[in-house]
């Protein structure tokens, strides 16, 4: 079943055209990569699925509903969640609380606080935070950040998890972990996820699927494989583009 479409989406900031006519569609249970450099477009189209910007061409359909001119919390209640790539908590909350807030939010918002607070705690030792549940969110480390985002968007029980470069300026075990974790909770919540990542190896390891961006347009989809031997692709990542690959063609 298709749980996610974006149909010709278009978004500019001013002159800065960041989406270009973007279709794709994520089919339930799937991991799917969204990749590009930087400035290709990635989170604007995260934050057009979230509702946190409009596209001005193009619709998003979530569970055969149509979702873009939403308002983000309408859009999270459906069953949609994100993590946000500049990580944002509550700084002086502390990580149990961050988390337990998030609960009176979303799909199945907890009524009372403590209701938030137990699911919050089973939530944070899901993704390893549970010695740090006390602590201010501002004091934990970048990964344990990173993770306090996934846990934020775990909390308001979502279908489908939007994740922005949750591995960025990890080391390669936090990375490991990040990745291990990111299934296990796949596997426990039947998470559908849209994933977004620098971190190469690891986005070839995690998606079956792979969309990539480049300049706002979407230039190839496929398997991981198919991606690392798309022409285009390579070309865009050398600082060329598709008209570089289509050259070095000829
Ligand atoms: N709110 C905004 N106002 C103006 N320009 C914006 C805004 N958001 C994004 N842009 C521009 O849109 C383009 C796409 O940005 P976006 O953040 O979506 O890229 P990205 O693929 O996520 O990049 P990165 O890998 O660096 O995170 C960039 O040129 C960026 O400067
Ligand atoms: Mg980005």
């Amino acid at each position: 079943m298709t749980l996610l479409v974006a149909d010709r989406i278009s978004k500019s900031f001013g002159g800065v055209r960041a989406l270009n006519n973007v279709s794709f569609s994520v089919a339930e249970g799937e991991i799917v990569g969204l990749m590009g450099a930087n400035g290709a477009g990635k989170t604007t189209l995260f934050s057009v699925i979230a509702g946190h910007n409009r596209p001005d061409i193009g619709e998003v359909s979530f569970d055969g509903v149509r979702i873009n001119g939403l308002k983000p919390d309408r859009i999270c209640r459906a069953g949609i969640a994100r993590t946000f790539q500049i990580v944002r908590p509550f700084r002086g909350l502390t990580t149990l609380e961050n988390v337990a807030t998030a609960a009176r939010f979303g799909a199945r918002p907890a009524e009372k606080l403590a209701e938030a607070n137990e699911r919050a705690l089973l939530i944070l030792e899901e993704v390893g935070l549970l010695d740090v549940a006390h602590q201010p969110a501002a004091a934990l480390t970048l990964a344990s950040q990173k993770k306090l985002e996934v846990a934020k968007a775990l909390a308001t029980a979502p279908r489908l998890l939007l994740l922005d470069e949750v591995m960025a300026g990890l080391t390669p075990t936090e990375v490991r972990a990040m990745m291990t974790m990111v299934l296990e909770i796949r596997e426990r919540y039947g998470l559908t996820l849209l994933v977004i990542e620098h971190v190469m190896r690891a986005l070839m390891e995690l998606s079956r699927h792979i969309v990539v961006l480049h300049h706002g347009e979407k230039i190839a989809e496929g398997s991981p494989a198919e991606i690392a031997d798309n022409l285009d692709v390579q070309a865009a990542y050398l600082g060329g583009g598709p008209s570089a690959a289509g050259a070095a063609g000829t």
